[in-house]
């Protein structure tokens, strides 16, 4: 999503600093570059070595170090990059900004570049609130900088408030709306489940499937990348946690239907998620002994709830677009084509999970594509390339609701 983009990260002296390392993994995983420059209070928070050891890139400190311009000045730093972040901002660095005070490399490169910048503030909530800090951020909005955030939350002061740095993947959409202002899904929300479920049966077994997730996974990431604000709530997966999107980690297919719920209202919901069917009404607390000699007559199974059914028939919150999926074995299509009208989804996805298809696990996917208006035979795809075929079909859809 930021392939081949280069951000210089500015991280100023706040307790939120340690978010900046999660920041550039993030940056990373969405394929951008990042370089970046620690103020020295920023030192006192994070260490040169590990933004040095996530960015793979050496940090930059001092405007006044002989080898710090000559490797790369002030200037240089700015150009060679599409976007600054300031994250975590002080309010002593936006009063600098304001200012153009530029006694340090930081100070310097703002006022000397002519990219597009974004800050992430962070401080206490009185000093934000601070006619002061206030003027400052009318001064800076004006100049066309971007503030992202702050949040609303318990302070590491103690207090509540105005005042914590968003997140790192509220600061990492924002730059991509920036870098990419035309994405056809920008203002479109949207959320996607994915995995398997576990369902327990004492504390060290459970009941599961195959599913990897990947699936769901390339779909939300489809998504994201066209702009949408994604939720992607996941069952246990061996997949690394995508950039750019909230991510809902659950067990049970309770409380993955709960996290949908509470995501409500979105505009599209896409049910990738290979939910157990089943779960252990009489759970045991403890590990059940084998002396017990337990058998399935002691095991007593009740119906999840169907999570897409459920979000399909959402009475004032219902999605412009519900979107599920058909797991068969056998007579796809016919499944597929019952499966939409019973659960009252606008689209399924029918696909053949038997053994020897690979498809649980696997990188490829046959698709019987099923709507209210007709069925589609979608050739074998890589997931990545069914979720971008999928997409593409979304983004045709949801300009018509
Ligand atoms: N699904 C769900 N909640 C469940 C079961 C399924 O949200 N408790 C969703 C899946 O995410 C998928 C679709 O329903 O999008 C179909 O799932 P599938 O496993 O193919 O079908 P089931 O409804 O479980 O029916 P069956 O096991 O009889 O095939």
């Amino acid at each position: 999503m930021l392939k081949g983009r280069r951000i210089l990260l500015i991280v100023t002296g706040g307790i939120a600093a340690f978010k900046s390392l999660e920041l550039v993994r993030q940056i990373r995983t969405a394929g951008g570059e990042v370089r970046a420059i620690l103020t020295k209070s920023a030192t006192e928070f994070v260490t040169p070595l590990s933004l040095q050891a996530l960015t793979e890139d050496r940090v930059y400190s001092d405007i006044f170090s002989l080898t710090d311009e000559s490797e790369m000045g002030h200037i240089q730093l700015s150009r060679n990059s599409d976007l600054i972040v300031v994250a975590p901002a002080t309010a002593n660095f936006l009063a600098k900004m304001r200012l153009g005070i530029c006694d340090d490399l930081a100070s310097t490169v703002v006022l000397a570049t002519d990219k597009p910048v974004v800050v992430a503030p962070a401080m206490n909530v009185r000093m934000w609130d601070h006619a002061a800090t206030q003027e400052n951020i009318i001064t800076l909005k004006d100049r066309n900088i971007k503030f992202i955030g702050p949040n609303e939350g318990e302070m590491a002061c103690g207090e509540y408030g105005l005042g914590r740095m968003s997140e790192p993947t509220e600061i990492v959409n924002a730059i991509q709306s920036i870098l990419q202002p035309n994405r056809p899904l920008l203002g479109k929300t949207a959320l996607v489940t994915a995995g398997p479920t576990r369902e327990p049966i004492d504390p060290v077994r459970f009941i599961a499937n195959r599913s990897s997730g990947k699936q769901g996974y390339s779909i939300a990431e489809a998504l994201a990348a066209a702009g949408a604000e994604t939720t992607l709530i996941t069952g246990p997966t061996n997949l690394p946690v995508p950039s750019g999107m909230r991510v809902l980690k659950v067990e049970t297919a309770d409380e993955m239907l709960a996290h949908c719920m509470e995501s409500l209202p979105v505009d599209i919901a896409v049910c990738a998620a290979a939910v157990a069917d089943w779960k252990v009404a009489n759970k045991s607390d403890q590990k059940i002994k084998k002396q017990k000699n337990i058998n399935c007559e002691n095991l007593s199974l009740s119906q999840n709830p169907d999570i897409l059914k459920t979000l399909s028939n959402a009475d004032n919150n219902r999605p412009d677009l519900v979107i599920g999926f058909a797991a068969e074995t056998e007579d796809i299509l016919h499944n597929g084509i019952r499966k939409q009208k019973e659960k009252n989804c606008d689209w399924i996805l029918a696909n053949d999970v038997a053994m020897g298809t690979q498809t649980f696990g696997g990188d490829n996917n046959t698709i019987h594509f099923v709507s209210k208006k007709g069925t589609e035979e979608w050739p074998v795809m890589k997931k990545e390339d069914v979720a971008k075929y999928l997409a593409k079909k979304i983004i045709d859809e949801i300009g018509r609701v």
